[in-house]
Protein backbone atom coordinates (compact mmCIF):
# COMPACT_ATOMS: atom_id res chain seq x y z
CA UNK A 1 0.00 0.00 0.00
CA UNK A 2 1.62 3.14 -0.34
CA UNK A 3 0.78 6.29 1.68
CA UNK A 4 -0.42 9.94 0.18
CA UNK A 5 1.55 11.67 3.00
CA UNK A 6 4.29 13.41 1.48
CA UNK A 7 3.39 12.50 -1.76
CA UNK A 8 3.08 14.89 -4.55
CA UNK A 9 -0.19 15.46 -6.81
CA UNK A 10 -0.32 17.17 -9.91
CA UNK A 11 -3.71 17.95 -11.17
CA UNK A 12 -4.70 19.74 -14.05
CA UNK A 13 -8.66 20.92 -13.85
CA UNK A 14 -7.36 21.85 -10.22
CA UNK A 15 -9.40 25.39 -10.27
CA UNK A 16 -12.01 23.74 -9.45
CA UNK A 17 -14.91 20.76 -9.81
CA UNK A 18 -13.68 17.27 -9.02
CA UNK A 19 -9.87 18.54 -9.58
CA UNK A 20 -10.04 20.60 -6.73
CA UNK A 21 -11.74 17.99 -4.45
CA UNK A 22 -8.99 15.58 -5.41
CA UNK A 23 -6.21 18.25 -4.69
CA UNK A 24 -8.20 19.02 -0.98
CA UNK A 25 -8.42 15.47 -0.39
CA UNK A 26 -4.27 15.24 -1.06
CA UNK A 27 -4.17 18.07 0.93
CA UNK A 28 -6.19 16.65 3.90
CA UNK A 29 -4.03 13.59 3.86
CA UNK A 30 -0.76 14.72 4.28
CA UNK A 31 -0.02 15.39 0.58
CA UNK A 32 1.26 17.87 -1.15
CA UNK A 33 -0.24 19.36 -4.31
CA UNK A 34 0.84 21.38 -7.86
CA UNK A 35 -2.60 22.01 -9.61
CA UNK A 36 -2.82 23.89 -12.87
CA UNK A 37 -5.69 25.37 -15.11
CA UNK A 38 -6.82 27.70 -17.70
CA UNK A 39 -8.22 29.75 -15.49
CA UNK A 40 -5.88 31.74 -13.11
CA UNK A 41 -9.21 33.38 -11.30
CA UNK A 42 -10.25 30.12 -10.25
CA UNK A 43 -6.35 28.72 -9.68
CA UNK A 44 -6.30 31.81 -7.36
CA UNK A 45 -8.39 31.44 -5.63
CA UNK A 46 -8.31 27.29 -5.40
CA UNK A 47 -4.70 27.72 -3.76
CA UNK A 48 -6.02 30.29 -0.95
CA UNK A 49 -8.39 27.54 -0.10
CA UNK A 50 -5.52 25.06 0.10
CA UNK A 51 -3.16 27.01 1.74
CA UNK A 52 -5.66 27.58 4.92
CA UNK A 53 -5.89 23.51 4.93
CA UNK A 54 -2.22 24.08 6.01
CA UNK A 55 -1.70 22.27 2.59
CA UNK A 56 1.64 22.80 0.47
CA UNK A 57 0.32 24.16 -2.73
CA UNK A 58 2.07 25.22 -5.76
CA UNK A 59 -0.44 26.69 -8.42
CA UNK A 60 0.38 26.69 -12.18
CA UNK A 61 -1.62 28.80 -14.95
CA UNK A 62 -1.59 25.71 -17.81
CA UNK A 63 -3.15 25.62 -21.41
CA UNK A 64 -3.31 21.62 -21.39
CA UNK A 65 -3.64 21.63 -25.28
CA UNK A 66 0.01 23.57 -25.59
CA UNK A 67 2.99 21.18 -25.10
CA UNK A 68 5.28 23.99 -23.50
CA UNK A 69 2.87 24.13 -20.33
CA UNK A 70 2.54 20.62 -20.54
CA UNK A 71 6.47 20.52 -19.52
CA UNK A 72 6.55 23.63 -17.36
CA UNK A 73 3.89 22.36 -15.55
CA UNK A 74 5.78 18.96 -14.83
CA UNK A 75 9.28 20.58 -14.01
CA UNK A 76 7.66 23.14 -11.93
CA UNK A 77 6.43 20.14 -9.85
CA UNK A 78 9.66 18.63 -10.05
CA UNK A 79 12.01 21.83 -8.73
CA UNK A 80 9.39 22.49 -6.37
CA UNK A 81 8.70 19.65 -4.65
CA UNK A 82 11.34 16.92 -5.95
CA UNK A 83 8.74 14.33 -7.41
CA UNK A 84 5.52 13.32 -8.53
CA UNK A 85 3.55 10.75 -7.46
CA UNK A 86 -0.29 10.94 -8.65
CA UNK A 87 -0.80 12.47 -12.23
CA UNK A 88 -4.53 13.50 -12.70
CA UNK A 89 -5.21 15.13 -15.72
CA UNK A 90 -8.73 16.28 -14.61
CA UNK A 91 -8.69 19.32 -16.76
CA UNK A 92 -11.83 18.13 -19.17
CA UNK A 93 -14.46 20.15 -21.30
CA UNK A 94 -18.42 19.33 -22.65
CA UNK A 95 -19.64 20.98 -25.99
CA UNK A 96 -22.71 18.32 -26.63
CA UNK A 97 -25.33 18.65 -29.54
CA UNK A 98 -26.21 16.09 -32.47
CA UNK A 99 -23.21 15.32 -34.83
CA UNK A 100 -26.32 15.64 -37.62
CA UNK A 101 -29.96 17.28 -37.15
CA UNK A 102 -32.54 16.73 -39.72
CA UNK A 103 -35.43 19.29 -39.51
CA UNK A 104 -38.92 17.60 -38.17
CA UNK A 105 -40.87 18.62 -41.22
CA UNK A 106 -38.47 18.29 -44.31
CA UNK A 107 -36.33 15.42 -42.63
CA UNK A 108 -33.25 17.33 -44.30
CA UNK A 109 -29.97 17.96 -42.11
CA UNK A 110 -30.26 21.87 -40.99
CA UNK A 111 -27.67 21.60 -38.78
CA UNK A 112 -24.08 19.74 -38.08
CA UNK A 113 -21.77 19.51 -35.70
CA UNK A 114 -18.99 22.39 -36.44
CA UNK A 115 -15.15 20.46 -36.91
CA UNK A 116 -14.10 23.65 -34.17
CA UNK A 117 -17.14 22.25 -31.55
CA UNK A 118 -15.32 18.86 -31.80
CA UNK A 119 -11.83 19.48 -32.13
CA UNK A 120 -12.06 21.61 -29.33
CA UNK A 121 -13.16 18.57 -27.16
CA UNK A 122 -10.72 16.67 -28.84
CA UNK A 123 -7.68 19.13 -28.02
CA UNK A 124 -8.32 19.25 -24.40
CA UNK A 125 -9.95 15.88 -23.13
CA UNK A 126 -7.68 14.02 -25.42
CA UNK A 127 -4.50 15.81 -26.56
CA UNK A 128 -4.32 17.55 -23.25
CA UNK A 129 -4.39 14.22 -20.91
CA UNK A 130 -1.63 12.89 -23.48
CA UNK A 131 0.88 15.89 -23.35
CA UNK A 132 -0.09 16.10 -19.22
CA UNK A 133 1.09 12.52 -18.49
CA UNK A 134 3.59 12.38 -21.53
CA UNK A 135 5.72 15.25 -19.48
CA UNK A 136 4.67 13.86 -16.20
CA UNK A 137 6.10 10.41 -16.57
CA UNK A 138 9.06 11.13 -18.58
CA UNK A 139 9.73 13.04 -15.09
CA UNK A 140 8.66 10.56 -12.85
CA UNK A 141 10.97 7.54 -14.87
CA UNK A 142 13.66 10.08 -14.49
CA UNK A 143 13.69 11.34 -10.96
CA UNK A 144 12.55 7.40 -10.37
CA UNK A 145 9.34 8.20 -8.09
CA UNK A 146 6.50 5.84 -7.59
CA UNK A 147 2.59 6.67 -8.02
CA UNK A 148 -0.14 6.59 -10.16
CA UNK A 149 -1.21 7.75 -13.46
CA UNK A 150 -5.25 8.50 -12.93
CA UNK A 151 -6.97 9.59 -15.62
CA UNK A 152 -11.07 10.49 -15.66
CA UNK A 153 -13.43 8.27 -18.65
CA UNK A 154 -16.69 8.52 -17.72
CA UNK A 155 -20.27 6.54 -17.54
CA UNK A 156 -20.47 8.59 -21.51
CA UNK A 157 -17.07 6.42 -22.50
CA UNK A 158 -20.70 3.95 -22.71
CA UNK A 159 -21.95 6.22 -25.65
CA UNK A 160 -24.29 9.07 -25.05
CA UNK A 161 -26.57 10.62 -27.39
CA UNK A 162 -25.53 14.26 -28.08
CA UNK A 163 -21.65 13.61 -27.16
CA UNK A 164 -19.80 12.63 -30.11
CA UNK A 165 -17.15 14.16 -28.74
CA UNK A 166 -16.88 13.71 -25.00
CA UNK A 167 -17.56 10.13 -25.37
CA UNK A 168 -15.24 9.62 -28.06
CA UNK A 169 -12.56 11.13 -25.57
CA UNK A 170 -13.42 9.33 -22.43
CA UNK A 171 -13.87 5.75 -24.03
CA UNK A 172 -9.76 6.73 -25.52
CA UNK A 173 -9.65 7.20 -21.24
CA UNK A 174 -10.63 4.04 -20.43
CA UNK A 175 -8.01 2.04 -22.96
CA UNK A 176 -4.97 4.37 -22.09
CA UNK A 177 -4.52 2.47 -18.90
CA UNK A 178 -4.44 -0.44 -20.46
CA UNK A 179 -1.83 0.74 -23.14
CA UNK A 180 0.86 2.26 -20.91
CA UNK A 181 0.54 -0.64 -18.30
CA UNK A 182 1.46 -2.88 -20.81
CA UNK A 183 4.36 -0.26 -21.87
CA UNK A 184 5.45 0.21 -18.34
CA UNK A 185 4.91 -3.31 -17.94
CA UNK A 186 7.34 -4.15 -20.84
CA UNK A 187 10.33 -1.74 -19.70
CA UNK A 188 10.29 -2.94 -16.53
CA UNK A 189 8.15 0.46 -14.93
CA UNK A 190 4.68 -1.33 -14.13
CA UNK A 191 6.05 -1.79 -10.51
CA UNK A 192 6.69 1.63 -9.75
CA UNK A 193 4.11 3.65 -12.44
CA UNK A 194 0.63 2.56 -12.50
CA UNK A 195 -1.87 3.59 -14.74
CA UNK A 196 -5.63 3.51 -14.18
CA UNK A 197 -9.13 5.70 -14.71
CA UNK A 198 -12.03 6.42 -12.41
CA UNK A 199 -15.27 6.36 -14.59
CA UNK A 200 -17.57 8.83 -12.94
CA UNK A 201 -21.33 8.93 -13.54
CA UNK A 202 -23.16 12.34 -13.07
CA UNK A 203 -21.07 14.30 -10.30
CA UNK A 204 -22.46 18.01 -9.04
CA UNK A 205 -20.02 19.95 -10.30
CA UNK A 206 -20.81 23.17 -12.20
CA UNK A 207 -20.38 21.20 -15.37
CA UNK A 208 -23.53 19.26 -14.59
CA UNK A 209 -25.01 21.86 -12.34
CA UNK A 210 -25.53 24.30 -14.86
CA UNK A 211 -27.91 21.74 -16.63
CA UNK A 212 -31.38 22.98 -17.51
CA UNK A 213 -33.07 21.92 -14.36
CA UNK A 214 -35.62 19.75 -16.40
CA UNK A 215 -32.89 17.53 -17.87
CA UNK A 216 -31.17 17.59 -14.64
CA UNK A 217 -34.10 16.46 -12.75
CA UNK A 218 -34.65 13.38 -15.31
CA UNK A 219 -30.99 12.06 -14.85
CA UNK A 220 -31.36 12.38 -11.10
CA UNK A 221 -34.61 10.29 -11.53
CA UNK A 222 -32.42 7.33 -13.37
CA UNK A 223 -29.86 7.23 -9.93
CA UNK A 224 -30.78 4.60 -7.71
CA UNK A 225 -28.62 6.80 -4.98
CA UNK A 226 -31.32 9.09 -5.65
CA UNK A 227 -28.29 12.03 -5.98
CA UNK A 228 -25.78 13.33 -8.09
CA UNK A 229 -22.70 11.73 -6.91
CA UNK A 230 -20.66 14.19 -4.85
CA UNK A 231 -17.33 15.25 -5.99
CA UNK A 232 -15.47 14.55 -3.10
CA UNK A 233 -17.05 10.78 -3.28
CA UNK A 234 -14.77 10.70 -6.80
CA UNK A 235 -11.25 12.17 -5.05
CA UNK A 236 -11.74 9.19 -2.49
CA UNK A 237 -12.11 6.77 -5.16
CA UNK A 238 -9.02 8.05 -6.58
CA UNK A 239 -7.09 8.74 -3.39
CA UNK A 240 -8.08 4.61 -2.43
CA UNK A 241 -6.90 3.84 -6.18
CA UNK A 242 -3.64 5.15 -5.02
CA UNK A 243 -2.91 3.35 -2.22
CA UNK A 244 -3.98 0.22 -3.25
CA UNK A 245 -1.37 -1.38 -5.75
CA UNK A 246 -3.13 -4.37 -6.96
CA UNK A 247 -5.19 -1.64 -8.92
CA UNK A 248 -3.63 -0.99 -11.97
CA UNK A 249 -4.68 -1.14 -15.71
CA UNK A 250 -8.06 -0.80 -15.59
CA UNK A 251 -11.35 1.45 -15.25
CA UNK A 252 -13.49 1.90 -11.90
CA UNK A 253 -16.69 2.92 -12.51
CA UNK A 254 -18.66 5.47 -9.17
CA UNK A 255 -21.81 6.29 -10.79
CA UNK A 256 -24.28 5.23 -7.94
CA UNK A 257 -25.71 2.66 -9.81
CA UNK A 258 -26.63 4.80 -12.87
CA UNK A 259 -29.11 3.00 -14.79
CA UNK A 260 -27.30 3.45 -18.00
CA UNK A 261 -29.79 1.54 -20.21
CA UNK A 262 -33.81 1.66 -20.39
CA UNK A 263 -35.43 1.82 -16.62
CA UNK A 264 -37.17 -1.58 -17.30
N1 LIG B 1 -19.00 16.35 -13.60
C1 LIG B 1 -19.27 15.14 -14.04
O1 LIG B 1 -20.41 14.66 -13.94
C2 LIG B 1 -18.20 14.31 -14.66
C3 LIG B 1 -18.49 12.95 -14.93
C4 LIG B 1 -17.51 12.15 -15.53
C5 LIG B 1 -16.27 12.69 -15.84
N2 LIG B 1 -16.03 14.01 -15.56
C6 LIG B 1 -14.72 14.53 -15.96
O2 LIG B 1 -14.04 15.02 -14.81
C7 LIG B 1 -13.18 16.10 -15.21
C8 LIG B 1 -13.47 17.31 -14.32
O3 LIG B 1 -14.83 17.67 -14.54
P1 LIG B 1 -15.60 18.70 -13.56
O4 LIG B 1 -16.99 18.23 -13.49
O5 LIG B 1 -14.80 18.90 -12.35
O6 LIG B 1 -15.59 19.98 -14.50
P2 LIG B 1 -15.33 21.51 -14.16
O7 LIG B 1 -15.81 22.26 -15.35
O8 LIG B 1 -15.86 21.86 -12.81
O9 LIG B 1 -13.72 21.57 -14.08
C9 LIG B 1 -12.92 21.46 -15.22
C10 LIG B 1 -11.71 22.38 -15.05
O10 LIG B 1 -10.87 22.25 -16.22
C11 LIG B 1 -10.38 23.54 -16.54
N3 LIG B 1 -9.98 23.58 -17.95
C12 LIG B 1 -10.77 23.62 -19.04
N4 LIG B 1 -10.03 23.69 -20.16
C13 LIG B 1 -8.73 23.68 -19.78
C14 LIG B 1 -7.49 23.72 -20.47
N5 LIG B 1 -7.44 23.81 -21.81
N6 LIG B 1 -6.34 23.69 -19.75
C15 LIG B 1 -6.37 23.62 -18.40
N7 LIG B 1 -7.51 23.60 -17.69
C16 LIG B 1 -8.69 23.62 -18.36
C17 LIG B 1 -11.52 24.48 -16.21
O11 LIG B 1 -11.09 25.82 -16.06
C18 LIG B 1 -12.09 23.87 -14.94
O12 LIG B 1 -11.52 24.42 -13.77
C19 LIG B 1 -13.44 16.34 -16.70
O13 LIG B 1 -12.47 15.68 -17.46
C20 LIG B 1 -14.80 15.70 -16.91
O14 LIG B 1 -14.98 15.29 -18.23
C21 LIG B 1 -16.95 14.82 -14.98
Amino acid sequence: MLEIKGSVGVITGGGGGIGLAIAKYWVQNGGKVVIADISEKLLTRAEAELKEMGGEVLSVPCNVTKEEDCARLADAAIETFGQINLVAPFAGIIRDGMMVSPDRESGKVTKKMSLGDFQMVIDINLTGVFLTIRECAERMINNNCRGLICLVSSTGSLGTAGQISYSSTKAAMSVIPKVLTAEFFRRGLADKIRCAAVAPGYVGTDMVKNMNQKALDRIISDIPIGRLVEPEEVAALVGDIYKNEAMAGDVYFIHGGLRLGSKG
